[in-house]
Protein backbone atom coordinates (compact mmCIF):
# COMPACT_ATOMS: atom_id res chain seq x y z
CA UNK A 1 0.00 0.00 0.00
CA UNK A 2 1.24 3.54 -0.77
CA UNK A 3 1.97 6.05 2.06
CA UNK A 4 2.24 9.91 2.03
CA UNK A 5 0.76 12.62 -0.24
CA UNK A 6 2.71 12.37 -3.23
CA UNK A 7 2.93 15.02 -5.47
CA UNK A 8 5.20 13.26 -7.52
CA UNK A 9 6.69 13.79 -10.72
CA UNK A 10 7.73 10.20 -11.35
CA UNK A 11 5.50 7.78 -13.13
CA UNK A 12 5.43 4.21 -11.79
CA UNK A 13 5.62 1.11 -13.57
CA UNK A 14 2.03 -0.62 -13.54
CA UNK A 15 -1.04 -2.38 -14.31
CA UNK A 16 -3.96 -0.65 -15.98
CA UNK A 17 -6.97 -2.66 -15.14
CA UNK A 18 -10.07 -1.34 -17.17
CA UNK A 19 -13.20 -2.54 -15.35
CA UNK A 20 -15.46 -2.10 -18.62
CA UNK A 21 -12.91 -2.26 -21.12
CA UNK A 22 -15.84 -2.78 -24.24
CA UNK A 23 -17.22 0.12 -22.69
CA UNK A 24 -18.04 3.57 -24.34
CA UNK A 25 -15.84 5.65 -22.33
CA UNK A 26 -12.99 3.12 -22.97
CA UNK A 27 -13.53 3.24 -26.42
CA UNK A 28 -13.90 6.79 -26.72
CA UNK A 29 -11.86 8.57 -24.03
CA UNK A 30 -9.26 6.15 -22.06
CA UNK A 31 -7.69 4.15 -25.28
CA UNK A 32 -7.49 7.45 -27.46
CA UNK A 33 -5.80 9.07 -23.64
CA UNK A 34 -3.42 5.96 -23.92
CA UNK A 35 -2.30 6.34 -26.91
CA UNK A 36 -1.46 10.21 -26.75
CA UNK A 37 0.25 9.44 -23.63
CA UNK A 38 2.10 6.87 -25.20
CA UNK A 39 3.13 9.05 -28.51
CA UNK A 40 4.18 11.90 -25.95
CA UNK A 41 5.93 9.30 -24.22
CA UNK A 42 4.40 9.88 -20.84
CA UNK A 43 3.71 6.49 -20.09
CA UNK A 44 6.19 4.22 -17.96
CA UNK A 45 8.42 1.67 -20.01
CA UNK A 46 6.82 -1.27 -17.45
CA UNK A 47 3.07 -0.57 -17.81
CA UNK A 48 0.28 -3.04 -19.02
CA UNK A 49 -3.62 -2.44 -19.64
CA UNK A 50 -5.83 -5.39 -18.87
CA UNK A 51 -9.24 -4.75 -20.58
CA UNK A 52 -12.12 -6.75 -18.27
CA UNK A 53 -15.05 -6.95 -20.08
CA UNK A 54 -17.70 -10.22 -20.13
CA UNK A 55 -18.01 -10.02 -24.28
CA UNK A 56 -16.61 -13.32 -26.12
CA UNK A 57 -13.58 -11.73 -28.12
CA UNK A 58 -10.10 -13.04 -28.49
CA UNK A 59 -7.41 -10.36 -28.02
CA UNK A 60 -7.00 -9.55 -31.50
CA UNK A 61 -10.14 -8.72 -32.26
CA UNK A 62 -10.58 -6.59 -29.06
CA UNK A 63 -7.35 -4.88 -30.14
CA UNK A 64 -8.86 -4.39 -33.58
CA UNK A 65 -11.97 -2.18 -32.31
CA UNK A 66 -10.03 -0.12 -30.12
CA UNK A 67 -7.47 0.71 -33.38
CA UNK A 68 -10.95 1.48 -34.78
CA UNK A 69 -12.34 3.44 -31.97
CA UNK A 70 -8.12 5.23 -31.44
CA UNK A 71 -8.38 6.09 -34.86
CA UNK A 72 -12.13 7.89 -34.56
CA UNK A 73 -11.65 9.66 -31.48
CA UNK A 74 -7.27 10.42 -30.96
CA UNK A 75 -6.64 13.93 -31.31
CA UNK A 76 -3.22 12.70 -33.32
CA UNK A 77 -2.99 10.48 -36.14
CA UNK A 78 -2.66 7.52 -35.60
CA UNK A 79 1.12 6.63 -35.95
CA UNK A 80 2.01 2.88 -36.92
CA UNK A 81 5.08 2.63 -34.32
CA UNK A 82 3.02 4.16 -31.76
CA UNK A 83 -0.01 1.87 -32.17
CA UNK A 84 2.43 -1.15 -32.11
CA UNK A 85 3.86 -0.09 -29.02
CA UNK A 86 0.24 0.28 -27.22
CA UNK A 87 -1.05 -2.23 -28.55
CA UNK A 88 1.70 -4.40 -27.14
CA UNK A 89 0.75 -3.13 -24.32
CA UNK A 90 -3.01 -4.16 -24.27
CA UNK A 91 -4.83 -7.71 -22.94
CA UNK A 92 -7.97 -8.20 -23.08
CA UNK A 93 -9.75 -10.50 -20.24
CA UNK A 94 -12.99 -11.79 -20.05
CA UNK A 95 -15.07 -12.61 -16.90
CA UNK A 96 -18.23 -11.40 -15.76
CA UNK A 97 -17.28 -9.40 -12.04
CA UNK A 98 -21.23 -10.62 -10.68
CA UNK A 99 -19.28 -13.48 -10.25
CA UNK A 100 -16.92 -13.19 -7.14
CA UNK A 101 -15.20 -16.73 -8.19
CA UNK A 102 -14.01 -14.82 -11.48
CA UNK A 103 -11.82 -12.27 -9.09
CA UNK A 104 -9.10 -15.23 -7.98
CA UNK A 105 -8.70 -15.83 -11.73
CA UNK A 106 -7.75 -12.46 -12.76
CA UNK A 107 -5.17 -11.99 -9.66
CA UNK A 108 -3.35 -14.55 -10.83
CA UNK A 109 -3.53 -13.31 -14.47
CA UNK A 110 -2.12 -9.98 -13.31
CA UNK A 111 0.43 -11.62 -11.09
CA UNK A 112 1.81 -13.41 -14.09
CA UNK A 113 1.77 -10.29 -16.03
CA UNK A 114 3.64 -8.96 -13.48
CA UNK A 115 6.65 -11.53 -14.62
CA UNK A 116 6.69 -10.33 -18.58
CA UNK A 117 5.47 -6.97 -18.15
CA UNK A 118 8.17 -5.25 -15.39
CA UNK A 119 4.86 -4.33 -13.62
CA UNK A 120 5.93 -4.75 -10.22
CA UNK A 121 2.54 -5.66 -8.47
CA UNK A 122 1.31 -1.76 -8.32
CA UNK A 123 -2.15 -2.06 -9.81
CA UNK A 124 -4.68 1.26 -10.89
CA UNK A 125 -8.28 -0.30 -10.93
CA UNK A 126 -10.46 2.18 -13.21
CA UNK A 127 -13.78 1.38 -12.55
CA UNK A 128 -15.34 2.18 -16.11
CA UNK A 129 -18.23 0.67 -15.44
CA UNK A 130 -22.01 1.31 -14.48
CA UNK A 131 -22.08 3.07 -10.91
CA UNK A 132 -24.40 -0.02 -9.63
CA UNK A 133 -21.45 -2.26 -10.21
CA UNK A 134 -18.82 -0.41 -8.24
CA UNK A 135 -19.29 -1.71 -5.04
CA UNK A 136 -19.53 -5.23 -6.65
CA UNK A 137 -16.36 -4.93 -7.99
CA UNK A 138 -14.44 -3.35 -4.59
CA UNK A 139 -15.83 -6.13 -3.07
CA UNK A 140 -14.44 -8.43 -5.39
CA UNK A 141 -11.06 -6.70 -5.43
CA UNK A 142 -11.43 -7.28 -1.46
CA UNK A 143 -12.57 -10.92 -1.01
CA UNK A 144 -9.11 -11.63 -3.50
CA UNK A 145 -6.98 -9.72 -2.09
CA UNK A 146 -6.04 -8.18 -4.83
CA UNK A 147 -5.04 -4.58 -3.95
CA UNK A 148 -2.32 -5.89 -1.12
CA UNK A 149 0.83 -6.97 -2.81
CA UNK A 150 3.60 -6.77 -0.55
CA UNK A 151 5.83 -3.96 -1.29
CA UNK A 152 3.76 -2.28 -4.43
CA UNK A 153 0.68 -0.03 -4.19
CA UNK A 154 -3.13 0.04 -5.53
CA UNK A 155 -4.98 2.85 -6.31
CA UNK A 156 -8.68 3.20 -7.33
CA UNK A 157 -10.22 5.30 -10.07
CA UNK A 158 -13.73 5.79 -9.60
CA UNK A 159 -15.93 7.38 -12.74
CA UNK A 160 -18.98 9.91 -11.83
CA UNK A 161 -21.15 9.89 -10.22
CA UNK A 162 -20.23 8.59 -6.57
CA UNK A 163 -23.51 7.75 -5.10
CA UNK A 164 -26.95 9.21 -6.21
CA UNK A 165 -27.58 11.16 -3.06
CA UNK A 166 -25.71 11.63 0.40
CA UNK A 167 -26.48 8.20 1.61
CA UNK A 168 -25.89 5.97 -0.90
CA UNK A 169 -22.24 7.62 -1.66
CA UNK A 170 -21.21 7.47 2.10
CA UNK A 171 -22.30 3.68 1.92
CA UNK A 172 -19.86 2.99 -1.24
CA UNK A 173 -17.39 5.47 0.26
CA UNK A 174 -17.42 2.77 3.36
CA UNK A 175 -17.41 0.52 1.24
CA UNK A 176 -14.43 1.73 -0.59
CA UNK A 177 -12.59 2.52 2.78
CA UNK A 178 -12.73 -1.31 3.58
CA UNK A 179 -10.20 -1.61 1.07
CA UNK A 180 -8.55 1.62 0.12
CA UNK A 181 -7.37 4.28 1.94
CA UNK A 182 -8.56 7.50 1.15
CA UNK A 183 -5.32 8.66 -0.87
CA UNK A 184 -5.43 5.92 -2.95
CA UNK A 185 -9.01 6.73 -4.29
CA UNK A 186 -9.41 8.73 -7.37
CA UNK A 187 -12.91 9.87 -7.74
CA UNK A 188 -13.12 11.58 -11.57
CA UNK A 189 -14.16 14.60 -12.13
CA UNK A 190 -13.36 14.86 -15.56
CA UNK A 191 -13.99 18.83 -16.04
CA UNK A 192 -10.97 19.38 -13.20
CA UNK A 193 -8.51 17.91 -16.16
CA UNK A 194 -9.51 20.73 -18.57
CA UNK A 195 -6.68 23.57 -19.71
CA UNK A 196 -9.05 26.13 -18.15
CA UNK A 197 -10.08 24.83 -15.24
CA UNK A 198 -6.19 24.22 -14.16
CA UNK A 199 -5.56 27.56 -15.07
CA UNK A 200 -8.54 29.38 -12.62
CA UNK A 201 -5.39 28.50 -9.83
CA UNK A 202 -2.99 30.08 -12.16
CA UNK A 203 -4.97 32.99 -13.49
CA UNK A 204 -5.45 33.62 -9.48
CA UNK A 205 -2.50 32.74 -7.84
CA UNK A 206 0.13 33.88 -10.03
CA UNK A 207 -1.06 37.36 -11.03
CA UNK A 208 -1.02 39.92 -8.48
CA UNK A 209 -3.94 42.39 -10.67
CA UNK A 210 -6.25 39.90 -10.17
CA UNK A 211 -5.50 38.29 -6.51
CA UNK A 212 -5.15 41.73 -5.26
CA UNK A 213 -9.14 42.57 -6.07
CA UNK A 214 -10.34 38.84 -5.54
CA UNK A 215 -12.76 39.89 -2.82
CA UNK A 216 -15.97 41.36 -1.92
CA UNK A 217 -14.28 45.11 -2.14
CA UNK A 218 -13.89 44.73 -6.12
CA UNK A 219 -16.14 42.11 -6.94
CA UNK A 220 -19.79 42.51 -7.37
CA UNK A 221 -21.09 39.07 -8.50
CA UNK A 222 -19.56 35.95 -9.64
CA UNK A 223 -21.33 33.99 -12.54
CA UNK A 224 -20.74 30.17 -13.28
CA UNK A 225 -22.98 29.10 -16.74
CA UNK A 226 -22.09 25.47 -17.59
CA UNK A 227 -24.76 25.53 -20.57
CA UNK A 228 -25.72 22.78 -24.05
CA UNK A 229 -27.42 22.81 -26.78
CA UNK A 230 -27.67 19.28 -26.64
CA UNK A 231 -30.72 17.42 -25.31
CA UNK A 232 -30.48 14.17 -23.51
CA UNK A 233 -30.46 12.03 -26.65
CA UNK A 234 -30.10 8.46 -26.34
CA UNK A 235 -29.32 9.04 -22.56
CA UNK A 236 -32.76 9.62 -21.33
CA UNK A 237 -33.00 6.65 -19.26
CA UNK A 238 -29.42 7.69 -16.89
CA UNK A 239 -30.74 11.33 -17.62
CA UNK A 240 -34.26 10.43 -15.95
CA UNK A 241 -32.42 9.25 -12.57
CA UNK A 242 -29.97 12.18 -12.55
CA UNK A 243 -31.44 15.36 -13.31
CA UNK A 244 -29.02 18.46 -13.72
CA UNK A 245 -28.61 18.68 -10.16
CA UNK A 246 -26.84 15.14 -9.87
CA UNK A 247 -25.59 15.54 -13.39
CA UNK A 248 -23.91 19.22 -13.04
CA UNK A 249 -24.32 20.86 -9.99
CA UNK A 250 -23.19 18.22 -7.55
CA UNK A 251 -19.89 17.29 -9.56
CA UNK A 252 -18.58 19.92 -11.76
CA UNK A 253 -20.25 23.23 -10.87
CA UNK A 254 -19.39 23.07 -7.09
CA UNK A 255 -15.54 22.32 -8.39
CA UNK A 256 -15.33 25.41 -10.36
CA UNK A 257 -16.95 27.08 -7.32
CA UNK A 258 -14.59 25.98 -4.88
CA UNK A 259 -11.57 26.92 -7.47
CA UNK A 260 -12.96 30.28 -8.21
CA UNK A 261 -13.57 31.30 -4.45
CA UNK A 262 -10.77 29.24 -2.13
CA UNK A 263 -8.14 30.61 -0.35
CA UNK A 264 -4.27 30.29 -1.71
CA UNK A 265 -3.14 26.82 -0.74
CA UNK A 266 0.07 27.23 1.32
CA UNK A 267 1.84 24.61 -1.15
CA UNK A 268 0.44 22.95 -4.00
CA UNK A 269 0.54 19.52 -1.91
CA UNK A 270 -2.73 17.61 -2.88
CA UNK A 271 -4.50 17.70 0.63
CA UNK A 272 -3.23 21.72 0.84
CA UNK A 273 -5.12 22.40 -2.43
CA UNK A 274 -8.10 19.94 -1.14
CA UNK A 275 -8.54 21.21 2.14
CA UNK A 276 -9.00 24.77 1.07
CA UNK A 277 -11.62 23.63 -1.07
CA UNK A 278 -13.65 21.75 1.56
CA UNK A 279 -13.10 25.28 3.55
CA UNK A 280 -15.23 26.97 0.79
CA UNK A 281 -18.02 24.43 0.81
CA UNK A 282 -17.94 24.54 4.34
CA UNK A 283 -18.50 28.52 4.14
CA UNK A 284 -21.84 28.39 1.79
CA UNK A 285 -24.74 30.05 3.57
CA UNK A 286 -27.28 27.63 5.24
CA UNK A 287 -29.86 26.31 3.06
CA UNK A 288 -33.22 27.27 4.50
CA UNK A 289 -36.42 26.47 3.52
CA UNK A 290 -36.34 30.79 2.59
CA UNK A 291 -33.12 30.09 0.69
CA UNK A 292 -34.35 27.43 -1.92
CA UNK A 293 -37.96 29.27 -2.23
CA UNK A 294 -36.51 32.69 -3.35
CA UNK A 295 -32.87 31.68 -4.78
CA UNK A 296 -33.63 28.32 -6.64
CA UNK A 297 -35.24 27.83 -10.18
CA UNK A 298 -35.29 24.72 -11.86
CA UNK A 299 -36.82 24.14 -15.72
CA UNK A 300 -37.25 21.54 -18.00
CA UNK A 301 -37.32 22.16 -21.78
CA UNK A 302 -40.72 22.11 -23.99
CA UNK A 303 -40.22 21.62 -28.15
CA UNK A 304 -38.17 24.04 -29.41
CA UNK A 305 -36.05 25.23 -32.70
CA UNK A 306 -32.27 24.98 -31.85
CA UNK A 307 -29.78 25.88 -35.32
CA UNK A 308 -33.15 26.39 -37.41
CA UNK A 309 -33.95 22.43 -36.47
CA UNK A 310 -37.19 21.89 -34.37
CA UNK A 311 -36.36 19.30 -31.30
CA UNK A 312 -38.28 17.68 -28.84
CA UNK A 313 -39.15 18.30 -25.63
CA UNK A 314 -37.82 16.78 -22.66
CA UNK A 315 -40.94 14.49 -21.90
CA UNK A 316 -40.66 13.39 -25.65
CA UNK A 317 -36.99 12.12 -25.61
CA UNK A 318 -36.38 8.49 -25.74
CA UNK A 319 -36.90 6.47 -22.26
CA UNK A 320 -38.35 9.77 -20.64
CA UNK A 321 -41.77 9.51 -18.95
CA UNK A 322 -44.59 11.64 -20.06
CA UNK A 323 -44.90 13.21 -16.91
CA UNK A 324 -41.36 13.23 -16.07
CA UNK A 325 -40.19 16.04 -13.40
CA UNK A 326 -37.00 15.80 -13.85
CA UNK A 327 -34.94 18.85 -13.87
CA UNK A 328 -33.02 19.69 -17.05
CA UNK A 329 -32.36 23.24 -16.04
CA UNK A 330 -31.12 24.82 -12.55
CA UNK A 331 -29.98 28.30 -11.80
CA UNK A 332 -29.19 29.25 -8.20
CA UNK A 333 -27.88 31.77 -6.06
CA UNK A 334 -25.60 31.68 -3.43
CA UNK A 335 -22.93 33.10 -0.88
CA UNK A 336 -20.00 31.73 0.87
CA UNK A 337 -19.98 33.29 3.85
CA UNK A 338 -16.71 34.03 4.67
CA UNK A 339 -13.90 37.03 5.27
CA UNK A 340 -13.34 37.09 1.30
CA UNK A 341 -16.73 36.60 -0.05
CA UNK A 342 -19.09 38.00 2.53
CA UNK A 343 -22.18 39.64 0.81
CA UNK A 344 -21.26 38.72 -2.90
CA UNK A 345 -23.98 36.63 -4.63
CA UNK A 346 -22.25 33.84 -7.15
CA UNK A 347 -25.02 32.89 -9.59
CA UNK A 348 -24.91 29.44 -11.38
CA UNK A 349 -26.96 27.65 -14.19
CA UNK A 350 -26.38 24.69 -15.74
CA UNK A 351 -28.83 23.52 -18.39
CA UNK A 352 -29.70 21.11 -21.61
CA UNK A 353 -31.17 22.47 -25.00
CA UNK A 354 -30.07 26.21 -23.90
CA UNK A 355 -29.54 28.20 -27.16
CA UNK A 356 -25.78 28.22 -26.72
CA UNK A 357 -23.14 25.55 -25.48
CA UNK A 358 -20.56 27.02 -23.30
CA UNK A 359 -18.61 26.97 -20.15
CA UNK A 360 -17.61 29.50 -18.38
CA UNK A 361 -17.14 31.91 -15.31
CA UNK A 362 -17.57 35.65 -15.37
CA UNK A 363 -16.49 37.88 -12.65
CA UNK A 364 -18.51 41.40 -12.67
CA UNK A 365 -16.49 44.04 -10.70
CA UNK A 366 -18.39 47.02 -8.70
CA UNK A 367 -19.28 49.77 -10.52
CA UNK A 368 -17.71 53.19 -10.19
CA UNK A 369 -19.42 55.89 -9.60
CA UNK A 370 -20.88 57.60 -12.62
CA UNK A 371 -19.06 60.98 -12.50
CA UNK A 372 -16.21 61.03 -15.42
CA UNK A 373 -16.89 62.02 -19.08
CA UNK A 374 -20.82 60.86 -18.83
CA UNK A 375 -24.11 62.12 -20.25
CA UNK A 376 -26.69 61.58 -18.23
CA UNK A 377 -28.27 58.95 -20.46
CA UNK A 378 -25.23 56.52 -20.51
CA UNK A 379 -24.30 53.39 -18.53
CA UNK A 380 -20.90 52.84 -17.73
CA UNK A 381 -20.38 49.27 -18.24
CA UNK A 382 -18.30 47.42 -15.78
CA UNK A 383 -15.30 45.54 -15.78
CA UNK A 384 -15.55 41.73 -16.48
CA UNK A 385 -13.36 38.96 -16.38
CA UNK A 386 -14.71 35.61 -18.44
CA UNK A 387 -12.90 33.14 -17.97
CA UNK A 388 -13.68 30.59 -20.85
CA UNK A 389 -13.90 26.94 -20.07
CA UNK A 390 -15.75 25.54 -23.87
CA UNK A 391 -15.60 26.26 -26.67
CA UNK A 392 -13.55 28.89 -26.48
CA UNK A 393 -10.54 28.41 -24.14
CA UNK A 394 -8.71 31.92 -22.73
CA UNK A 395 -9.86 34.87 -20.93
CA UNK A 396 -12.07 38.18 -22.25
CA UNK A 397 -11.44 41.31 -20.07
CA UNK A 398 -13.97 44.02 -20.60
CA UNK A 399 -12.42 47.89 -19.64
CA UNK A 400 -13.41 51.49 -20.46
CA UNK A 401 -11.61 53.46 -22.40
CA UNK A 402 -12.59 56.99 -23.70
CA UNK A 403 -14.39 57.15 -27.10
CA UNK A 404 -12.26 59.10 -29.19
CA UNK A 405 -15.45 59.77 -31.50
CA UNK A 406 -17.03 61.76 -29.45
CA UNK A 407 -15.95 64.37 -26.73
CA UNK A 408 -17.54 62.68 -23.70
CA UNK A 409 -18.01 58.80 -24.50
CA UNK A 410 -16.93 56.14 -22.92
CA UNK A 411 -16.62 52.94 -24.63
CA UNK A 412 -16.09 49.32 -23.31
CA UNK A 413 -12.76 47.27 -24.78
CA UNK A 414 -12.73 44.31 -24.60
CA UNK A 415 -9.53 41.96 -25.03
CA UNK A 416 -9.96 38.16 -25.37
CA UNK A 417 -7.10 35.87 -25.54
CA UNK A 418 -8.95 32.93 -26.11
CA UNK A 419 -9.67 30.91 -28.94
CA UNK A 420 -12.29 28.81 -30.13
CA UNK A 421 -11.18 24.99 -29.16
CA UNK A 422 -14.65 22.60 -30.44
CA UNK A 423 -12.91 19.58 -28.91
CA UNK A 424 -12.57 20.32 -25.39
CA UNK A 425 -15.77 18.61 -24.12
CA UNK A 426 -15.72 15.63 -22.40
CA UNK A 427 -12.12 15.08 -23.99
CA UNK A 428 -10.06 12.42 -24.42
CA UNK A 429 -7.21 15.51 -23.61
CA UNK A 430 -8.99 15.51 -20.08
CA UNK A 431 -8.15 11.70 -19.38
CA UNK A 432 -4.94 12.22 -20.80
CA UNK A 433 -4.35 14.38 -18.32
CA UNK A 434 -5.74 12.50 -15.34
CA UNK A 435 -4.59 9.06 -16.36
CA UNK A 436 -0.63 10.51 -16.25
CA UNK A 437 -1.60 11.80 -12.94
CA UNK A 438 -3.14 8.81 -11.41
CA UNK A 439 0.16 7.14 -12.72
CA UNK A 440 2.28 9.73 -10.79
CA UNK A 441 0.10 9.82 -7.80
CA UNK A 442 -1.20 13.04 -7.47
CA UNK A 443 -4.54 13.43 -6.87
CA UNK A 444 -5.19 17.26 -6.95
CA UNK A 445 -7.67 16.86 -9.73
CA UNK A 446 -9.79 14.23 -8.05
CA UNK A 447 -12.18 15.19 -5.13
CA UNK A 448 -11.14 14.02 -1.91
CA UNK A 449 -14.43 12.62 0.18
CA UNK A 450 -15.05 15.26 2.94
CA UNK A 451 -15.71 17.50 -0.90
CA UNK A 452 -17.95 14.83 -1.71
CA UNK A 453 -19.83 15.03 1.12
CA UNK A 454 -20.41 18.59 1.24
CA UNK A 455 -21.13 18.54 -2.19
CA UNK A 456 -23.82 16.34 -1.70
CA UNK A 457 -25.22 17.82 1.65
CA UNK A 458 -26.05 21.21 -0.46
CA UNK A 459 -27.12 19.10 -4.10
CA UNK A 460 -29.38 16.59 -1.18
CA UNK A 461 -31.59 19.83 -0.01
CA UNK A 462 -31.76 21.63 -3.61
CA UNK A 463 -33.00 17.80 -5.15
CA UNK A 464 -35.58 16.94 -1.66
CA UNK A 465 -37.20 20.63 -2.49
CA UNK A 466 -37.22 19.85 -6.14
CA UNK A 467 -39.40 16.31 -5.43
CA UNK A 468 -41.52 17.73 -3.23
CA UNK A 469 -42.49 20.75 -5.10
CA UNK A 470 -45.43 20.82 -7.88
CA UNK A 471 -43.17 21.68 -10.88
CA UNK A 472 -45.08 23.22 -14.49
CA UNK A 473 -42.64 21.41 -16.81
CA UNK A 474 -41.79 22.41 -18.87
CA UNK A 475 -41.16 25.49 -18.36
CA UNK A 476 -38.81 26.97 -21.09
CA UNK A 477 -38.47 26.40 -24.38
CA UNK A 478 -35.61 24.36 -26.40
CA UNK A 479 -33.41 27.21 -27.83
CA UNK A 480 -34.36 29.28 -25.02
CA UNK A 481 -31.85 30.38 -22.27
CA UNK A 482 -33.78 28.83 -19.89
CA UNK A 483 -36.65 29.89 -17.53
CA UNK A 484 -38.33 33.39 -17.20
CA UNK A 485 -37.45 32.64 -13.42
CA UNK A 486 -33.88 32.66 -14.03
CA UNK A 487 -33.56 35.92 -15.59
CA UNK A 488 -35.93 37.21 -12.78
CA UNK A 489 -33.23 35.98 -9.98
CA UNK A 490 -30.52 38.41 -11.33
CA UNK A 491 -33.04 41.35 -12.23
CA UNK A 492 -34.64 41.26 -8.72
CA UNK A 493 -31.06 42.23 -7.68
CA UNK A 494 -30.54 44.53 -10.31
CA UNK A 495 -28.33 42.26 -12.26
CA UNK A 496 -28.36 39.82 -15.39
CA UNK A 497 -26.69 37.15 -16.74
CA UNK A 498 -23.92 38.01 -18.79
CA UNK A 499 -23.08 36.64 -22.73
CA UNK A 500 -19.89 37.95 -23.42
N1 LIG B 1 -19.31 7.17 -21.84
C1 LIG B 1 -18.93 8.36 -21.43
O1 LIG B 1 -18.64 9.27 -22.21
C2 LIG B 1 -18.84 8.64 -19.96
C3 LIG B 1 -18.51 9.95 -19.55
C4 LIG B 1 -18.37 10.22 -18.19
C5 LIG B 1 -18.56 9.22 -17.27
N2 LIG B 1 -18.89 7.96 -17.69
C6 LIG B 1 -19.05 6.92 -16.67
O2 LIG B 1 -18.22 5.82 -17.02
C7 LIG B 1 -18.82 4.61 -16.63
C8 LIG B 1 -18.93 3.69 -17.83
O3 LIG B 1 -19.79 4.27 -18.79
P1 LIG B 1 -19.89 3.71 -20.28
O4 LIG B 1 -20.66 4.70 -21.04
O5 LIG B 1 -18.56 3.30 -20.79
O6 LIG B 1 -20.79 2.38 -20.07
P2 LIG B 1 -21.06 1.20 -21.09
O7 LIG B 1 -20.74 1.59 -22.49
O8 LIG B 1 -22.44 0.70 -20.81
O9 LIG B 1 -20.01 0.07 -20.67
C9 LIG B 1 -20.22 -0.75 -19.58
C10 LIG B 1 -19.09 -1.73 -19.48
O10 LIG B 1 -19.33 -2.56 -18.34
C11 LIG B 1 -19.11 -3.92 -18.73
N3 LIG B 1 -19.94 -4.80 -17.92
C12 LIG B 1 -21.23 -4.61 -17.54
N4 LIG B 1 -21.62 -5.65 -16.78
C13 LIG B 1 -20.56 -6.49 -16.69
C14 LIG B 1 -20.35 -7.70 -16.01
N5 LIG B 1 -21.30 -8.28 -15.28
N6 LIG B 1 -19.13 -8.27 -16.10
C15 LIG B 1 -18.13 -7.71 -16.83
N7 LIG B 1 -18.28 -6.54 -17.49
C16 LIG B 1 -19.48 -5.95 -17.41
C17 LIG B 1 -19.52 -3.96 -20.16
O11 LIG B 1 -18.95 -5.12 -20.71
P3 LIG B 1 -19.65 -5.92 -21.93
O12 LIG B 1 -20.09 -4.85 -22.87
O13 LIG B 1 -18.54 -6.73 -22.46
O14 LIG B 1 -20.80 -6.66 -21.37
C18 LIG B 1 -18.93 -2.67 -20.66
O15 LIG B 1 -17.56 -2.84 -20.92
C19 LIG B 1 -20.17 4.99 -15.99
O16 LIG B 1 -20.00 5.11 -14.60
C20 LIG B 1 -20.45 6.35 -16.58
O17 LIG B 1 -21.26 7.14 -15.71
C21 LIG B 1 -19.03 7.66 -19.00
Amino acid sequence: METGDRNGDDIMSAILVIFGGTGDLTHRKLMPALYNLVLDKLLPENFAVVAVGRRDKTEDEYKKDIYDSVNKHSRNKIDAAIWHKLQNMIHYYQFDFTNMEGFQGLKEYLNQLDQTAGTEGNRVFYLAVAPEYFETIVHGIQISDMANKEGAWSRLVIEKPFGKDLMTARKLNNKILEVFPEKSIYRIDHYLGKEMIQNIMVLRFCNSIFESIWNNKFIDNVQISLTEKLGVGTRGGYYEHSGAMRDMIQNHIIQILTLVAMEPPTNLKTDSIRTEKQKVLEAIEEITPEFLRDNVVFGQYGPGIIDGEPVPGYRQELNVPRDSSTETFVALKLHINNFRWAGIPFYIRTGKRLAKSSAEIVIQFKDLPNILYFKDEEIQEPNLLVLRIQPNVGVFFQFNTKDFTSHHGIVPTKMDTSSFQPMQGNTPEAYERLIYDILRGDATLFSRWDEVEAAWTVADRLIAYREQKKSSFPNYDAGSMGPVRSFELLAKDGRKWWHV
